[in-house]
């Protein structure tokens, strides 16, 4: 294969370091949605990964967060966020990554995640492993949801029609706990590299799983949707894992797509 991988960590750990320039200056944000939050720093990311993509794959499809793309007819399509963990970025929280993950003919042939505030470089290469820092890395052996550590996230829009917290809540008392770290695409290569041993979430977008769905795969682990049918990117959720505790997560989530909790939620006057 050409050097897809190479060039999009060399473009990855340029924008980072743009990125991180940015954060140690703390810029304002905007609002695209309600909640949804934009600042300069994801626009002057993605201009230049989008530039340097188009220069080094003129014919390539790119899609990316904040409109920047360029739709060609290529079976190259790449997904480009261009800053993954803007609230934590636009309040000086050090989570945040830039991801971006390579399609062809719609497979999932590479991806990086570069968190610069770590300086973690996550890459994966279909059929040849995932890497951090070029160490190769494997999913966790935790064969047993109680004995694990997962993260799920909440998204920016229609927050009142997202049920999410229900799962949140049957997970975290099923397991060690349920980490929401803001970044979608370092959960999923925490989950690769053995830090979590799961991530769920509803109402993500190709940019956020395209390069983490691939880190998960090639580092052994599961990536399905919540009733374990197979991984779309343009599917309303996902839930990536070490593979092992992926059917007790699939029966707890069929109990609560089902109505059937195995925990109610206390009251409020139960805590004080
Ligand atoms: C968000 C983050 C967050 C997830 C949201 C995403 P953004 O991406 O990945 O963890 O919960 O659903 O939208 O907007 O910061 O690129
Ligand atoms: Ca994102
Ligand atoms: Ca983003």
């Amino acid at each position: 294969m050409p050097p897809f991988l190479e060039t999009a960590v060399e473009i990855a750990r340029e924008a980072g370091g743009l990125l991180a320039h940015y954060f140690d200056r703390r810029v304002a944000f905007e609002l695209k949605g309600e909640f949804d939050l934009v600042t300069e720093a994801d626009r002057a990311s993605e201009a230049l990964i989008v530039e340097r993509l188009r220069a080094h794959f003129p014919s390539h499809a790119i899609v990316a967060e904040e409109g920047g793309g360029h739709e060609t007819a290529s079976e190259y399509r790449w997904y480009v966020d261009p800053l993954d963990g803007t609230t934590n970025f636009a309040h000086g929280y050090p989570v945040y990554n830039v991801s971006i993950g390579l399609e062809r003919a719609g497979e999932l042939v590479a991806g990086v995640v570069y968190d610069p505030s770590r300086g973690e470089m996550f890459a994966a290469e279909a059929g040849a492993g995932a890497y951090l820092n070029h160490r190769r890395i494997r999913v966790s052996a935790c064969p047993k949801l109680e004995a694990s550590l997962a993260a799920t996230g909440f998204p920016n829009y229609l927050r009142t029609k997202n049920a999410n917290i229900h799962f949140y809540y049957q997970l975290a008392l099923a397991s060690h706990g349920v980490r929401r770290g803001g970044a979608a695409a370092i959960d999923l290569a925490y989950v690769a590299c053995g830090r979590l041993e799961a991530f769920w979430e509803f109402g993500l977008k190709p940019w956020d799983m395209a390069a983490g769905v691939l880190l998960v795969r090639e580092a052994g682990g599961a990536v399905t949707d919540m009733h374990g049918r197979p991984f779309s990117l343009q599917g309303p959720h996902i839930l990536a894992n070490n593979g092992h505790t992926h059917e007790q997560i699939l029966e707890l989530f069929g109990e609560i797509f089902a109505g059937r909790n195995r925990h109610r939620m206390p009251a409020v006057e139960a805590s004080l």
